[in-house]
Protein backbone atom coordinates (compact mmCIF):
# COMPACT_ATOMS: atom_id res chain seq x y z
CA UNK A 1 0.00 0.00 0.00
CA UNK A 2 1.39 3.38 -0.75
CA UNK A 3 1.30 6.01 2.35
CA UNK A 4 1.93 9.36 3.05
CA UNK A 5 4.71 9.60 5.45
CA UNK A 6 5.60 12.98 5.83
CA UNK A 7 4.37 17.02 5.16
CA UNK A 8 6.89 19.50 4.05
CA UNK A 9 5.88 23.35 3.64
CA UNK A 10 8.40 25.70 2.43
CA UNK A 11 8.56 29.51 0.68
CA UNK A 12 9.02 29.40 -3.00
CA UNK A 13 10.98 32.50 -3.30
CA UNK A 14 12.36 32.46 -6.77
CA UNK A 15 15.53 34.67 -5.66
CA UNK A 16 16.50 31.66 -3.51
CA UNK A 17 16.70 28.94 -7.13
CA UNK A 18 18.73 32.03 -8.30
CA UNK A 19 21.03 31.99 -5.25
CA UNK A 20 21.51 28.55 -5.44
CA UNK A 21 22.23 28.46 -9.26
CA UNK A 22 24.77 30.76 -9.13
CA UNK A 23 26.47 29.15 -6.40
CA UNK A 24 25.68 32.24 -4.10
CA UNK A 25 24.41 30.25 -1.05
CA UNK A 26 27.25 30.77 1.49
CA UNK A 27 26.72 34.85 0.87
CA UNK A 28 26.58 36.74 4.19
CA UNK A 29 22.76 37.71 3.08
CA UNK A 30 21.82 34.03 2.15
CA UNK A 31 23.61 31.57 4.46
CA UNK A 32 21.07 31.56 7.49
CA UNK A 33 18.39 31.49 5.35
CA UNK A 34 19.94 28.30 3.42
CA UNK A 35 21.14 26.96 6.79
CA UNK A 36 17.66 26.27 7.90
CA UNK A 37 17.08 24.01 5.09
CA UNK A 38 20.19 21.45 6.23
CA UNK A 39 18.25 19.67 9.02
CA UNK A 40 15.66 18.40 6.12
CA UNK A 41 18.00 18.12 3.76
CA UNK A 42 19.83 15.18 5.77
CA UNK A 43 16.75 14.32 6.49
CA UNK A 44 15.08 14.03 3.14
CA UNK A 45 18.27 11.72 2.06
CA UNK A 46 16.81 9.01 4.64
CA UNK A 47 13.76 9.28 4.45
CA UNK A 48 14.17 8.60 0.56
CA UNK A 49 10.70 9.25 -0.59
CA UNK A 50 9.26 7.54 -3.31
CA UNK A 51 6.75 10.02 -4.58
CA UNK A 52 6.31 13.70 -3.92
CA UNK A 53 2.81 15.19 -3.99
CA UNK A 54 3.69 18.65 -4.60
CA UNK A 55 1.16 21.32 -3.99
CA UNK A 56 2.31 24.55 -5.57
CA UNK A 57 1.04 27.44 -7.89
CA UNK A 58 1.79 28.28 -11.12
CA UNK A 59 2.71 31.92 -11.45
CA UNK A 60 1.65 32.51 -15.25
CA UNK A 61 4.18 30.37 -16.61
CA UNK A 62 1.84 27.43 -17.56
CA UNK A 63 -1.50 28.29 -17.22
CA UNK A 64 -2.44 32.60 -17.91
CA UNK A 65 -5.45 34.67 -18.60
CA UNK A 66 -7.08 32.04 -20.95
CA UNK A 67 -6.98 29.33 -18.57
CA UNK A 68 -6.99 29.27 -14.99
CA UNK A 69 -7.84 25.79 -13.57
CA UNK A 70 -8.30 25.97 -9.88
CA UNK A 71 -6.65 22.25 -8.74
CA UNK A 72 -4.60 20.71 -11.96
CA UNK A 73 -2.81 17.62 -11.36
CA UNK A 74 -0.14 16.63 -13.62
CA UNK A 75 -0.07 12.93 -15.10
CA UNK A 76 2.69 13.28 -17.35
CA UNK A 77 5.53 10.82 -17.08
CA UNK A 78 8.21 14.45 -17.60
CA UNK A 79 8.16 18.43 -17.19
CA UNK A 80 10.71 20.93 -18.22
CA UNK A 81 11.33 23.86 -16.04
CA UNK A 82 9.69 26.96 -17.39
CA UNK A 83 11.58 29.71 -18.99
CA UNK A 84 10.28 32.64 -16.73
CA UNK A 85 12.02 35.56 -18.71
CA UNK A 86 16.03 34.33 -17.64
CA UNK A 87 15.79 31.05 -19.24
CA UNK A 88 14.95 27.75 -17.73
CA UNK A 89 16.62 27.19 -14.73
CA UNK A 90 19.40 24.69 -14.73
CA UNK A 91 17.67 22.06 -12.79
CA UNK A 92 16.94 18.63 -14.00
CA UNK A 93 13.51 17.36 -15.51
CA UNK A 94 10.93 16.51 -13.39
CA UNK A 95 9.79 13.12 -13.31
CA UNK A 96 5.90 12.04 -12.94
CA UNK A 97 4.25 9.06 -11.45
CA UNK A 98 1.88 8.79 -14.07
CA UNK A 99 -0.15 5.92 -12.49
CA UNK A 100 -0.07 7.12 -9.24
CA UNK A 101 -1.14 10.62 -10.63
CA UNK A 102 -4.04 9.32 -12.98
CA UNK A 103 -5.46 7.23 -10.00
CA UNK A 104 -5.14 9.79 -7.53
CA UNK A 105 -7.24 12.37 -10.23
CA UNK A 106 -9.63 9.27 -10.51
CA UNK A 107 -10.54 9.02 -6.79
CA UNK A 108 -10.34 12.65 -6.27
CA UNK A 109 -13.13 13.12 -9.49
CA UNK A 110 -14.84 10.70 -8.01
CA UNK A 111 -14.65 12.22 -4.87
CA UNK A 112 -16.49 15.11 -5.78
CA UNK A 113 -13.23 17.38 -6.43
CA UNK A 114 -12.89 18.71 -9.87
CA UNK A 115 -9.54 18.27 -10.57
CA UNK A 116 -8.02 19.12 -14.39
CA UNK A 117 -5.62 16.92 -15.91
CA UNK A 118 -3.02 18.29 -17.29
CA UNK A 119 -0.28 16.22 -19.57
CA UNK A 120 1.86 18.76 -20.72
CA UNK A 121 3.35 21.93 -18.96
CA UNK A 122 6.02 23.42 -17.73
CA UNK A 123 7.08 24.22 -14.14
CA UNK A 124 8.23 27.18 -12.65
CA UNK A 125 10.16 28.57 -9.22
CA UNK A 126 6.72 27.31 -7.69
CA UNK A 127 7.62 23.90 -8.02
CA UNK A 128 11.53 23.52 -8.85
CA UNK A 129 12.60 25.82 -5.80
CA UNK A 130 11.54 23.92 -3.30
CA UNK A 131 13.08 21.07 -4.62
CA UNK A 132 16.27 22.79 -4.75
CA UNK A 133 16.08 23.59 -1.59
CA UNK A 134 15.27 19.94 -0.04
CA UNK A 135 18.08 18.27 -2.81
CA UNK A 136 20.51 20.95 -3.62
CA UNK A 137 21.23 20.27 -7.41
CA UNK A 138 21.44 16.56 -8.13
CA UNK A 139 21.81 15.36 -11.48
CA UNK A 140 18.76 13.57 -10.94
CA UNK A 141 15.89 14.59 -8.43
CA UNK A 142 15.50 11.64 -5.86
CA UNK A 143 12.01 10.86 -6.11
CA UNK A 144 9.37 11.13 -8.84
CA UNK A 145 7.01 14.12 -8.21
CA UNK A 146 3.31 14.82 -8.99
CA UNK A 147 2.69 18.35 -9.57
CA UNK A 148 -0.61 19.74 -7.95
CA UNK A 149 -1.32 23.13 -8.97
CA UNK A 150 -2.69 25.57 -7.46
CA UNK A 151 -5.16 28.89 -8.71
CA UNK A 152 -3.51 31.76 -6.13
CA UNK A 153 -2.91 34.09 -8.61
CA UNK A 154 -6.88 35.04 -10.14
CA UNK A 155 -9.39 35.83 -7.27
CA UNK A 156 -11.35 33.68 -6.47
CA UNK A 157 -8.81 30.88 -4.75
CA UNK A 158 -10.68 28.26 -3.32
CA UNK A 159 -10.89 28.45 0.44
CA UNK A 160 -8.43 27.33 2.82
CA UNK A 161 -11.26 24.65 3.92
CA UNK A 162 -11.66 23.35 0.16
CA UNK A 163 -8.36 22.56 0.29
CA UNK A 164 -7.75 21.31 3.82
CA UNK A 165 -10.58 18.76 1.93
CA UNK A 166 -8.64 17.85 -1.05
CA UNK A 167 -5.85 17.29 1.04
CA UNK A 168 -8.09 14.67 2.97
CA UNK A 169 -9.39 13.19 -0.58
CA UNK A 170 -5.90 13.05 -1.43
CA UNK A 171 -4.81 10.51 1.31
CA UNK A 172 -7.73 8.54 1.05
CA UNK A 173 -6.54 8.22 -2.76
CA UNK A 174 -3.07 7.65 -1.74
CA UNK A 175 -3.74 4.92 0.60
CA UNK A 176 -6.17 2.96 -1.37
CA UNK A 177 -3.20 2.97 -4.32
CA UNK A 178 -1.82 -0.79 -4.22
CA UNK A 179 1.98 -0.74 -4.65
CA UNK A 180 4.29 0.23 -1.91
CA UNK A 181 5.14 3.15 -1.90
CA UNK A 182 7.13 5.80 0.07
CA UNK A 183 4.36 9.20 -0.54
CA UNK A 184 5.43 12.60 0.91
CA UNK A 185 3.35 15.83 0.36
CA UNK A 186 4.61 19.27 0.52
CA UNK A 187 2.80 22.59 0.19
CA UNK A 188 4.89 25.48 -1.33
CA UNK A 189 4.13 29.47 -1.00
CA UNK A 190 3.89 32.07 1.34
CA UNK A 191 4.41 33.09 4.27
CA UNK A 192 4.34 37.19 4.93
CA UNK A 193 4.81 38.24 1.29
CA UNK A 194 3.27 41.38 -0.52
CA UNK A 195 5.18 42.14 -4.00
CA UNK A 196 3.59 45.22 -5.16
CA UNK A 197 1.42 48.26 -4.06
CA UNK A 198 2.21 50.31 -0.82
CA UNK A 199 2.35 47.46 1.48
CA UNK A 200 4.92 45.50 -0.96
CA UNK A 201 8.04 43.83 1.57
CA UNK A 202 4.75 43.24 4.56
CA UNK A 203 6.34 41.23 6.88
CA UNK A 204 3.87 39.57 10.04
CA UNK A 205 6.26 37.45 12.05
CA UNK A 206 3.73 37.35 14.75
CA UNK A 207 1.17 36.36 12.56
CA UNK A 208 3.43 33.57 10.22
CA UNK A 209 4.50 32.03 13.94
CA UNK A 210 0.77 31.37 14.89
CA UNK A 211 0.13 29.84 11.36
CA UNK A 212 3.03 27.42 11.96
CA UNK A 213 2.09 26.85 15.89
CA UNK A 214 -1.60 25.87 14.93
CA UNK A 215 -0.37 23.23 12.14
CA UNK A 216 0.15 21.05 14.99
CA UNK A 217 -1.56 22.84 17.87
CA UNK A 218 -4.81 23.66 17.02
CA UNK A 219 -5.04 22.59 12.85
CA UNK A 220 -8.18 22.78 12.82
CA UNK A 221 -8.60 26.38 13.79
CA UNK A 222 -6.49 27.00 10.13
CA UNK A 223 -9.26 25.87 7.82
CA UNK A 224 -11.69 28.55 8.67
CA UNK A 225 -9.19 31.64 8.12
CA UNK A 226 -10.88 33.47 5.46
CA UNK A 227 -9.27 35.47 2.25
CA UNK A 228 -9.65 38.53 3.62
CA UNK A 229 -7.36 37.40 6.69
CA UNK A 230 -4.49 36.37 4.72
CA UNK A 231 -4.44 39.34 2.46
CA UNK A 232 -4.13 42.00 5.83
CA UNK A 233 -2.45 40.27 7.70
CA UNK A 234 -0.01 38.61 5.33
CA UNK A 235 0.03 40.27 2.26
CA UNK A 236 -1.52 39.84 -1.08
CA UNK A 237 0.40 36.75 -1.83
CA UNK A 238 0.11 35.34 1.32
CA UNK A 239 -2.66 33.77 0.30
CA UNK A 240 -0.29 31.24 -0.99
CA UNK A 241 -0.90 29.45 2.28
CA UNK A 242 -3.74 28.15 1.29
CA UNK A 243 -1.36 25.29 -0.60
CA UNK A 244 -0.14 24.38 3.06
CA UNK A 245 -3.79 23.44 4.27
CA UNK A 246 -3.67 20.54 1.24
CA UNK A 247 -0.58 19.54 2.83
CA UNK A 248 -1.55 19.67 6.74
CA UNK A 249 -5.22 18.13 5.44
CA UNK A 250 -3.67 14.89 3.77
CA UNK A 251 -1.96 14.34 6.95
CA UNK A 252 -4.01 12.77 10.35
CA UNK A 253 -4.66 14.85 13.55
CA UNK A 254 -1.87 13.66 15.19
CA UNK A 255 0.47 15.14 12.73
CA UNK A 256 4.32 15.67 14.70
CA UNK A 257 6.28 18.98 13.85
CA UNK A 258 9.60 18.02 13.80
CA UNK A 259 11.48 20.93 11.95
CA UNK A 260 10.90 24.33 11.48
CA UNK A 261 12.41 27.37 9.86
CA UNK A 262 11.62 30.88 9.84
CA UNK A 263 13.88 33.64 8.22
CA UNK A 264 13.26 37.43 6.62
CA UNK A 265 14.36 38.63 4.37
CA UNK A 266 14.57 37.02 1.33
CA UNK A 267 13.60 39.27 -1.76
CA UNK A 268 11.34 41.29 0.30
CA UNK A 269 8.89 38.23 1.60
CA UNK A 270 9.03 36.51 5.18
CA UNK A 271 10.36 32.62 4.33
CA UNK A 272 9.00 29.36 6.74
CA UNK A 273 9.87 26.34 6.56
CA UNK A 274 7.90 23.04 8.32
CA UNK A 275 8.38 19.09 8.43
CA UNK A 276 5.21 17.12 10.03
CA UNK A 277 5.59 13.48 10.54
CA UNK A 278 2.56 12.17 9.31
CA UNK A 279 0.58 10.42 12.94
C1 LIG B 1 8.51 36.22 -4.98
C2 LIG B 1 7.71 35.50 -5.86
C3 LIG B 1 6.93 34.47 -5.39
O1 LIG B 1 6.17 33.70 -6.20
C4 LIG B 1 6.88 34.17 -4.08
O2 LIG B 1 6.05 33.20 -3.68
C5 LIG B 1 7.69 34.87 -3.20
C6 LIG B 1 8.49 35.90 -3.66
C7 LIG B 1 9.38 37.32 -5.48
O3 LIG B 1 9.32 37.66 -6.66
O4 LIG B 1 10.15 37.84 -4.69
FE1 LIG C 1 4.80 32.46 -5.29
Amino acid sequence: MARITAGVATSHVPALGAAIDLGKTREPYWADCFAGYEWTRRWESEQAPDVIVLVYNDHASAFDMNVIPTFAIGCAERYVSADEGWGPRPVPDVIGHADLAWHIAQCCILDEFDMTIINDMAVDHGLTVPLSLMFGQPAQWPARIIPLAVNVVTYPPPSGNRCWLLGEAIARAVASFPEDLNVQIWGTGGMSHQLQGSRAGLINKPWDTAFLDRLTADPEALRGIPHIEYLREAGSEGIELVMWLIMRGALGPGARELHRHYHVPASNTAVGHIVLENG
